[in-house]
């Protein structure tokens, strides 16, 4: 069987964790091979980094250097986990992805798209998402289910117009991409979110 490179990406509190969970539990009952992963992360040394960005110690840092910190993490991960596993026949299933950086340091501090779309380029080649479910929903909404996890990591503690900003480009990105994007509204109960999930998946299956 094929693998299947899948991402969950969305604003804050939108249910990605739970939702990567349920589908990991559905696919493995389809008899396929999955791993489940995360961005900033999935690596020794993208978990270190992704501590640094989110943790308070460099609050300071420079657009730059954030959207490098990133890219560095997401070349670790595409090299030592997620290309490895697709070549395995693994369905990949990462918690965020590049339409994060271009929602987050693009939409919500500004970098343009046109930087990310080079190191897009350079760190990828040509890897891209095959599927990528965009859980959206209003803003307040998601900081307010945030909030209740605990203590706010640096992203969350930005302003409610980062946010708006990040999910424009989020619903810009994934409407002028239907191929690869689906916009599910995470604003609904879990169950009913993951019954749609569950369909688009499916779908998917049949592909193969
Ligand atoms: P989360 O995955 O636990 O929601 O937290 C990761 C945070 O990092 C989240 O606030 C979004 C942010 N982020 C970016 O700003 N750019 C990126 O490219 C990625 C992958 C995440």
């Amino acid at each position: 069987m094929l693998g299947r490179f899948v991402t969950v990406d969305g604003g804050e509190g939108a249910g990605k964790t739970t939702q990567i969970a349920f589908m990991r539990a559905y696919l493995e009952r389809r008899g396929c091979r999955v791993m489940a992963t995360r961005e900033p992360g999935g690596t020794p040394l993208g978990e270190e980094i992704r501590a640094l960005l989110l943790g308070h110690r460099h609050g300071g840092m420079t657009l730059t250097a954030e959207t490098l910190l990133m890219f560095a993490a997401r070349a670790e991960h595409v090299e030592q986990v997620i290309r490895p596993a697709l070549a395995a026949g693994c369905w990949v299933l990462c918690d965020r992805f590049t339409d994060a950086t271009y929602a987050y340091q693009g939409g919500g501090r500004g970098l343009s798209l046109e930087r990310i779309a080079v190191l897009e380029e350079w760190v990828q080649g040509t890897l891209r998402p095959d599927l990528t479910l965009l859980l959206d929903l209003p803003v307040p909404t998601g900081l307010t289910r945030a909030g209740k996890r605990g203590p706010a990591d640096r992203f969350e503690r930005e302003e409610v117009e980062f946010f708006e900003r990040a999910r424009a480009v989020y619903l810009k990105r994934a409407s002028h991409d239907p191929g690869r994007c689906r916009i599910v509204d995470a604003s609904r109960p879990i169950e009913i979110v993951r019954t749609e999930v569950e369909t688009v998946l499916a779908e998917w299956l049949e592909r193969d």
